[in-house]
């Protein structure tokens, strides 16, 4: 018996750094996870399914696909992570448009997909919800990591993501009395050929002494999708190696 047998898990953004890793885990514990990936093509036979999550219209039409041909959704990860290319410039320079994009790209789509997925599981009485946060919705930047780098963290990033973090517990309320559960995972940094000084400045701030690999992160996303975390709700698991504990 695995842990996720006869589970059908959509994952968006499941072509990416994490969302590889998500598919595969979701998959070796007998679910069937639906890759939903605006670089997906519509492919259900495969398991994959072409979705822009910054459009609602193409959110409305993938559910209704999802919905026919597999006949339910028991667990959702909202993983995409679509950004401007502008993203990453510093506070003093981000165009207030580019604000607005970033925010409604990575949050008020994270919306849309549970306000429509989670009134479907409703129906059900059953199934598991993740928001893939960050650290940074929990605790602000230290700046110091990305010097001697052109890179820095985005301002939007800690809205985005503080907004998730408590959307998270709202709906954790509300959904409660329907069995419906709903949670967040925050992972630290991952390891993704950033500039060796960054690594080496945010390694030597973690307390297990190195960053994430995506290989850190899915087992517990594998965990609140399945039946093993039944009684858990409304949590924000930080997964960052002890960075928040200090
Ligand atoms: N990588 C990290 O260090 C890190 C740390 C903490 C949290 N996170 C969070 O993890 C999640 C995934 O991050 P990642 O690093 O794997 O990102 P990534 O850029 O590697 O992958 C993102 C995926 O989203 C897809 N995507 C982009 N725009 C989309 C859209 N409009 N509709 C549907 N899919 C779209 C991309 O095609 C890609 O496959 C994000 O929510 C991110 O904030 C990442």
């Amino acid at each position: 018996m695995n842990k996720l047998d006869n589970k059908i898990i959509v994952v968006t953004g499941g072509n990416g750094l994490l969302g590889k890793s998500f598919i595969s885990h979701i998959e070796n514990e007998g679910g069937t996870a639906i890759n939903a990936d605006i670089n997906c093509k519509d492919q259900l036979d495969k398991n994959e399914i072409n979705l822009d999550i910054t459009s609602t219209e193409s959110i409305d039409v993938k559910i209704n696909l999802i919905i026919k041909h597999y006949g339910r959704i028991d667990g959702w990860v909202n993983n995409a992570y679509p950004r401007t290319e502008d993203w990453g410039a510093k506070f003093e320079d981000i165009p207030f448009k580019s604000w607005e994009k970033n925010v409604s790209w990575q949050m008020n789509s994270y919306f849309y997909c549970m306000q429509k997925v989670l009134e479907i599981m409703k129906n059900k009485e059953t199934g598991s919800f993740i928001n893939i946060s960050s650290i940074y919705g929990t605790i602000g930047p230290d700046f110091d990591v990305y010097d001697k780098t052109n890179m820095t963290m985005p301002a939007a990033y800690s809205a985005i993501k503080g907004g998730i973090n408590s959307l998270t517990k709202y709906l954790a309320s509300y959904y409660g009395k329907s069995n419906l559960r709903v949670n967040c995972v925050s992972p630290g940094g991952v390891l993704n050929n950033q500039p060796q000084s960054f690594i080496d400045s945010y390694e030597k701030k973690v307390p297990l002494g190195r960053m994430a690999t995506p290989n850190d992160i899915a087992p517990s996303v594998v965990f609140l999708l399945s039946d093993q975390s039944k009684y858990i709700t409304g949590h924000n698991l930080i997964i960052d190696g002890g960075w928040t504990a200090i």
